[in-house]
């Protein structure tokens, strides 16, 4: 098992190394690939430290050149890089730009495909499918090269894409992951609480789906960890943002838009339930819920009356209605 996890490895190193040098070595991913991030507004030094790549428009390419290097098509297809079908093999990633993930330590796990062209059908991100390496919900990209930093800074910016996490470091802030469209799972909570106590998580400024990510913030409370929310103007995301905006003016922004969530979260569902009683009531769960969360008795007893005061309800209420879920917890 851990040599077959081992060649696993071997040919998604092999692949990273394959994309990356397409990207920068042929004329199609010079001309394509290339052109493409440039456009992004990535410098040529992002690229090389993110390994970035593109897999050619051809069927089979990539998995063409693997077999003739002597990787074994089993592999290519554990990996999900290859498709074989009616005995007939593809490249899964063909015609994307490619962001490679790693692991804490460096290893790459899997791949992102970005499709180029946007009036086809196709969905606009590929990710790799699980496999012996690769488990989506026990990863985070970037975590690589922003261990150091969050340990350092002693905080952790959780965005939500690939380009948010490039463009970051680009501006100059390192300690930044991405959950990459999926739920926040415990696991991924984990590999950051080793390093730091202290979350800030942005949302891109799109609104759709605010509410349900909110519920995965519960997961980071749970683990007894710090969390702030910052949202991006409407229309931008941390990466767009970053792109128009100097260091120090994302670092302004940045804290002075960060709120504590549980405040956050009181004061969103406070706007959204203003003059509608049983919204109101289905608000004050849901806000209990998350403070449920908090292991600290007293943290929690803190984040009582803050929601008291900003939803306007009295202490008693909240109280009893904690009281009443710790108890089914039981
Ligand atoms: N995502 C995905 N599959 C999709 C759409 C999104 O896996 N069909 C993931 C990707 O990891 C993506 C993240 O969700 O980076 C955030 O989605 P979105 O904000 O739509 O994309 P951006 O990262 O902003 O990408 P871009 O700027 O290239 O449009
Ligand atoms: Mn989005
Ligand atoms: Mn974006
Ligand atoms: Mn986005
Ligand atoms: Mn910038």
């Amino acid at each position: 098992q851990a040599n077959e996890r081992e060649s696993l490895y071997l040919v998604s190193e092999f692949a990273k190394d394959y994309f990356h040098s397409t990207l920068l070595k042929t004329e199609q991913g010079k001309a394509i690939g290339l052109s493409y991030f440039k456009e992004r507004g990535f410098t040529e030094e992002t690229i090389k430290k993110f390994e970035l790549g593109y897999s050619p428009d051809q069927w089979d390419s990539f998995t063409a050149h693997a077999i003739k290097k002597g990787y074994s098509l089993d592999y290519l297809e554990k990996t999900g890089l290859s498709i074989v079908k009616e005995e007939k093999q593809f490249d899964r990633f063909k015609g994307r730009v490619m962001f490679p993930i790693l692991s804490m330590s460096g290893r790459t796990l899997g791949f992102g495909g970005r499709i180029l062209s946007s009036e086809k059908k196709a969905a606009k991100y590929l990710n790799s499918p699980e496999s012996d390496i690769y488990h989506k919900s026990k990863v985070l990209y970037g975590i690589f090269h922003a261990k150091q930093s969050i340990a350092k800074e002693d905080n952790c910016y959780l965005v939500e894409g690939y380009t948010d996490v490039i463009q970051f470091h680009q501006t100059g802030i390192q300690n930044v992951v991405s959950s990459s469209g999926t739920a926040l799972t415990p696991e991924q909570i984990r590999l950051i609480n080793r390093l730091t106590k202290n979350i800030t998580v942005l949302f891109d400024g799109d609104a759709a789906g605010l509410r349900a990510s909110l519920r995965g913030v519960d997961l980071i409370l749970e683990q007894g960890m710090n969390v702030k929310i910052c949202t991006f103007p409407e229309g931008e995301d941390p990466d767009s943002f970053a792109r128009k905006n100097s260091l120090e003016e994302l670092s302004s922004f940045l804290e002075e838009n960060a709120q504590d969530f549980i405040n956050f979260k009181a004061s969103l569902l406070a706007s959204e339930a203003k003059n509608d009683p049983v919204k109101k009531a289905d608000t004050i769960r849901d806000m209990v819920v998350s403070i449920s969360k908090i292991p600290d008795v007293i943290q929690r007893e803190v984040y009582l009356q803050e929601c008291s005061r900003i939803m306007d309800i009295s202490e008693e209420v909240l109280f009893n209605t904690l009281a009443q879920l710790l108890q089914k917890d039981r």
